[in-house]
């Protein structure tokens, strides 16, 4: 097995990130809110402004992109917070840890940031999900919020699960 590694995109990526993203959407459309036919329509100028939202982090394998995953800012007061959201490895590459370096590199830049929490909002039904962010050392709270996905049926629900990202890490954010 060839070794993985973590990219960090900056907005001249562009290109690289919309194609990893698109492949999420087309390949999992229950785990994400957005459409990948919507998404196929924006244009360079969208995609640019998106790199500069969050971080977008891509992993690679050979020279192929296996995972994506994205962080930015928890919708909480104080800024404390990051979050983990848009986590996706391609199927072939489930099971051997591309979602770990994901994670981690992720944790790192919140870390660096200064934050002391990452969130990351999961579909209460998404096992799989649910299962690596506590293998990760994510915990459940008590937050909870409708799935924003057009597939799903009524009643069906995230879970904010989060991880503290250091050692003196103070009260969880309030979501
Ligand atoms: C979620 C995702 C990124 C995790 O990456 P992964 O490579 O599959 O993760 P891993 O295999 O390292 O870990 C998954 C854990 O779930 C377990 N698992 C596997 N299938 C499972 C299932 N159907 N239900 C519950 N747990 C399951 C694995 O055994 C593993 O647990 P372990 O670490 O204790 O052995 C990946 O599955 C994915 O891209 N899924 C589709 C998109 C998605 O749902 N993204 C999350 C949106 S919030």
């Amino acid at each position: 097995m060839s070794e993985i590694t973590v990219r960090p995109l900056g907005e001249d990526d562009w290109q690289d990130f919309r194609a990893v993203r698109l492949a999420a959407l087309s390949e999992s459309p229950e785990a994400f809110a957005a459409e990948a036919a919507k998404e196929e329509s924006y244009d360079e100028s969208f995609w640019r402004e998106r790199m500069n939202r969050s971080n977008r982090l891509i992993a690679e394998q050979n020279g192929a992109a296996v995972g994506v995953v994205s962080v930015g800012q928890a919708k909480v007061s104080d800024g404390s917070a990051g979050e983990l959201f848009g986590l996706w490895v391609r199927p072939e590459a489930r099971g051997t840890g591309v979602a770990t370096h994901l994670v981690k590199n992720g944790a790192s830049l919140a870390r660096q940031r200064g934050q002391s929490h990452l969130v990351y909002w999961v579909g209460t039904d998404n096992g799989r999900a649910v299962a690596f962010a506590s293998g990760m050392g994510f915990r459940p709270t008590d937050f909870r919020r409708p799935m924003r996905i057009a597939s799903e049926e009524d009643g069906d629900e995230e879970v904010a699960m989060v991880l503290a990202l250091g050692e003196d890490v103070g009260p969880q954010p309030r979501l």
